[in-house]
């Protein structure tokens, strides 16, 4: 029998195969992280972990539960883990992609259109008395999305769901860029070509980010690229906030250098930047709700749940992030 923490709140019933395994759960149900202190001390002497983004897993709590084996995310992202950290110290990462991909290329794809047809714009605007009778120059004239080029900073599974979105429904001309290309019979299935990095941010109408957050990626999108993408275009992300310089986001956004953005996530995460408050048009503004679906959360905690099963039975968890490193040790 092990001990399992789960700092943060998961939904109760798929805890169920942990205790069907005969696990020790040791449960916390409030939906609001731990200060870093406390949550050391809750996951004292645990031999699995269930963390979700806010938990930020370090040093601390590796040397508070030395026989600690699994740190399982009911996420996609894991940047909130020290995976060096875990790495010496045994601890396998685990995340939960394959279940997320396509609701967040949903939210993607919600956002750009959100921001090039000024959807909430007009949504306030309805609802404040302001629509009084149809003119042909209507306040919320937009920006078409069809025929237009998409341009995806970093093209895994989330990424190359938007591109199918993109090519397929509204048949766009959609490049990528990625450290290394993609397989060209993947290419062809999402209708995607790679691109250099400048062509990229040159040359699209909608350029959406699908990176992971890494210290190649931290800042990509700074005031230097906003600079060179097209006053028409609209910047896109879902993936995480500081591959965005935010402060110079909402420069580029206030002096026109761009001309919208959907934002879902944010470089201080919950919060988000006065300035980019300030704007409005063409700017739809989310509070991280990317995988936010009844069916996809629920999946999530399913996929993170039985990565912890696995591992404390003595099996390969199906998504670790470290595991040849870890074995290796
Ligand atoms: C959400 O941001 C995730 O990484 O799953
Ligand atoms: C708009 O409603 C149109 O008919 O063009």
């Amino acid at each position: 029998m092990a001990l399992v923490a789960v700092p943060q709140f998961v939904y109760d019933d798929a805890l169920e195969p942990l205790r069907a395994a005969g696990h020790e759960l040791r449960v916390r149900t409030d939906d609001h992280p731990l200060p870093h202190g406390e949550l050391v001390e809750f996951v004292a002497g645990a031999d699995a972990l269930l963390t979700i983004l806010t938990d930020r897993i370090d040093e601390a709590v590796f040397a508070a539960a030395p026989s600690l084996r699994v740190v399982a995310n009911v996420a996609a992202g894991f940047d909130n883990i020290d995976v060096d950290a875990a790495t010496a110290a045994g601890v396998l990462v685990c995340n939960t992609p394959g279940v997320l991909a396509e609701s967040t290329a949903d939210l993607a794809f919600a956002l750009l259109l959100g921001a090039a047809r000024r959807v909430v714009e007009g949504d306030r605007a309805l609802r404040g008395g302001e629509y009084t009778h149809w003119v042909l120059d209507q306040p919320q004239i937009g920006l078409d999305v069809h025929g237009k080029t998409l341009g995806l900073f970093g093209c895994g599974e989330i990424g190359q769901a938007v591109a199918r979105r993109a090519a397929h429904g509204f048949a766009m001309d959609v490049c990528y860029h990625t450290r290394s290309k993609l397989d060209p019979e993947v290419e062809r299935r999402i209708g995607a070509r790679w691109v250099e990095f400048d062509e990229l941010v040159e040359q699209s109408d909608f350029v959406s980010l699908h990176a992971p957050l890494t210290d190649a990626t931290r800042h990509r999108f700074d005031a230097d690229v906003f600079a060179r993408m097209r006053p028409t275009s609209v910047l896109v992300n879902t993936a995480r906030g500081p591959l965005v310089d935010e402060s110079a986001l909402a420069d580029a956004l206030a002096d026109g250098t761009i001309a919208g953005a959907g934002i879902d996530v944010y470089e201080n995460e919950p919060a988000v930047h006065p300035r980019l408050l300030e704007q409005h048009a063409r700017v739809v503004l989310l509070p991280h709700i990317g995988s936010a679906t009844t069916a996809t959360r629920r999946r999530m905690a399913d996929v993170a749940v039985a990565n912890v099963v696995d591992t404390l039975a003595g099996e390969q968890p199906s998504h670790a992030v470290n595991r040849p490193a870890v074995q290796s040790n």
